[in-house]
């Protein structure tokens, strides 16, 4: 059998890819990999015009590895009977009763389940229903920042971990079995080098998951909150991001290990539905040059 090669276009200058004239539901093997090759390559995916079953977006998902079993949504339960793999992100309410997470609100710029020792690979979000205004999810090209930084700011993380909190989720709610602490150094949560290497390119990428009480290890914590500040504003510009807008149907996929995303608010009175999974991933890899000396503290 003959594969097409794929019809691929830039969505920004900086970040995304949209592959078009594609059904997810029938992909051959030869056609998954040409996908995969452009999904590192720019990191995050954008297909439009999916109709796609729960069993064919885990079918999809799960040719890019093993699939991580959703986390308990904020109500202890789970999102989709007989997957267990899907997570709902949705504001609706039914019978008094949150169907999904993250709720209508706007949601920083995170990378997701940094807190565990092997965060997911990756993330696979696609559209059921989506709200007339507002809801984009924000993408931030992690490989950038770090070819950018400044060598004063470089020369302070190199070798550095930073620990990533694990009390609170990413539309800042309490997560299940977490208790709320404000000492950063104490707090629940896994230590991630700072400037880790991306297995499949051999790249430099930024890691820092969440600001909210992220911690710079082996630091005071005014030095480590000052360092943060200094990262977290040369991350956090406009010239490093493109956002999605959505449409029922669209698929967008981000590769975790070298991008951050967040989320617009939207009116509450809308419904927004996605259909989530995400893709196992293995604990991240220092970058060797410098690192030696503080792998002994990973594990805090
Ligand atoms: C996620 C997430 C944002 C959104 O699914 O991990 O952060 O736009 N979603 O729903
Ligand atoms: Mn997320």
């Amino acid at each position: 059998m003959m594969t097409q090669p794929l019809d691929t276009i830039a969505l920004s200058d900086v970040i995304g890819a949209e592959i078009r004239d594609i059904d997810l539901a029938h992909i051959d093997d030869a056609t998954f990999t040409a996908i995969h090759d452009v999904w590192i390559r720019f990191q995050v995916l954008r297909f439009r015009n999916q109709k796609l079953t729960d069993a064919k977006l885990v079918a999809f998902s799960r040719r890019f590895g093993e699939l991580d079993i959703a986390p308990p949504n904020e109500n202890g339960t789970r999102d989709v009977e007989g997957f267990p793999e899907i997570l709902v992100i949705s504001n609706v309410v039914e019978d008094g009763v949150e169907i999904g997470s993250l709720g209508s609100g706007e949601a920083a710029w995170h990378t997701d389940m940094s807190y565990i020792p092997t965060p997911p690979i990756g993330s696979v979000l696609y559209a059921w229903e989506v709200p007339r205004r507002g809801g984009s999810t924000g993408f931030l090209n992690m490989y950038r920042v770090l070819e950018t930084m400044p060598d004063s700011l470089r020369r302070k993380i190199e070798g550095r971990y930073i620990k990533h909190d694990a009390t609170t989720n990413s539309a800042g709610y309490l997560r299940a079995g977490t208790e709320n602490s404000d000492d950063v150094r104490t707090s629940p949560g896994t230590a991630h080098p700072i400037i880790i290497t991306h297995p499949e390119t051999g790249r430099d990428t930024l890691y820092l998951g969440r600001r909210h009480r992220a911690y710079v290890v082996d630091m005071d914590v005014d030095a480590s909150e000052a360092l943060l500040g200094e990262l977290w504003s040369h991350t956090n510009q406009k010239e490093f991001t493109w956002h999605q807008e959505w449409s029922v149907g669209d698929l967008v996929m981000w590769d975790n290990r070298c991008t951050m995303h967040r989320r617009d608010a939207f009116d509450s009175k809308d419904r927004r539905i996605m259909h989530r999974t995400q893709i196992k991933g293995c604990a991240l890899i220092a970058d060797d040059r410098k690192s030696k000396t503080r792998r002994s503290t990973a594990s805090l």
